[in-house]
C-alpha cells in the first residue's frame, strides 16, 4: 500500500481543522465578547479552551510530523525557500496561540467568578481581551501564508 496519499489526506484533513478550529473559536469567542453577557463568555471561553486542546494542539503536532514526513518521502530539500518559510511563519503562529491559550483560561477563570458573584468585569478582562484578539491577527494570517506555500511551493530566494 503507498502510504504518501494516507499521508497527504491525513495532513490535509488536519490543515482544516487547524485552521477552522482557529478561525471558528475565534469568531464564537469574540461575538460572545461583544454581547457582554458574562455568563455566556465564561461558558464559550471554557468550551473554546477544550476546542483548542482537542483539535488545535493535537493537528498542531500532526502538521509537521506528517509534513516532514512527506518531504522525506517525496525528496523535496527540507532547507527549500517555500519549506524554510513555512517553518518561520508556522513557529510565528504557534508563539502566537500560546499566549492565546493562556489569556482564554484566564478570561474563562475571571468571567466564571463575575458571573457568580454578579459582579461587573474587571478592566483586567478587557486588557486581556485586546491583546487575545491582537495575538490572533499574525497566526492567521501566518497560516493563510503557508496554505500559499504548500500550495504554490514557490522558490522564493
Ligand atoms: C509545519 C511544517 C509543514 C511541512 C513540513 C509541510 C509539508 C508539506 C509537503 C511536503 C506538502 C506537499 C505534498 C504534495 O504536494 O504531495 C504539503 C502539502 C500541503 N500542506 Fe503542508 N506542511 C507543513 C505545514 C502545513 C500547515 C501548517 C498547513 C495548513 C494549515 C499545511 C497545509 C497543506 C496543504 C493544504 C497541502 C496540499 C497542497 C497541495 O497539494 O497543493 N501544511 N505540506
Amino acid at each position: 500500500m503507498n502510504l504518501y496519499p494516507i499521508l497527504k489526506t491525513i495532513h490535509i484533513l488536519s490543515s482544516t481543522l487547524l485552521f477552522g478550529t482557529g478561525l471558528g473559536t475565534a469568531f464564537h469567542m469574540y461575538a460572545t465578547h461583544l454581547r457582554g453577557d458574562v455568563k455566556a463568555i465564561a461558558s464559550t471561553a471554557r468550551n473554546v479552551v477544550l476546542a483548542d486542546w482537542l483539535f488545535t494542539s493535537t493537528s498542531g503536532v500532526v502538521q509537521p510530523v506528517t509534513g516532514i514526513a512527506m518531504v522525506i518521502m517525496a525528496g523535496y530539500s527540507p532547507w527549500s525557500s517555500w519549506l524554510v518559510m513555512t517553518y518561520v511563519l508556522y513557529v510565528v503562529a504557534g508563539i502566537c496561540w500560546l499566549p492565546v491559550v493562556f489569556l482564554q483560561m484566564r478570561v474563562a477563570k475571571t468571567t466564571a467568578a463575575c458571573a457568580a458573584e454578579m459582579v461587573p468585569l474587571p478592566a483586567s478582562y478587557h486588557r486581556d481581551m485586546r491583546l487575545w484578539f491582537w495575538l490572533g491577527w499574525p497566526a492567521f494570517i501566518g497560516l493563510v501564508g503557508v496554505f500559499y506555500l504548500m500550495t504554490a511551493k514557490p522558490t522564493l530566494w
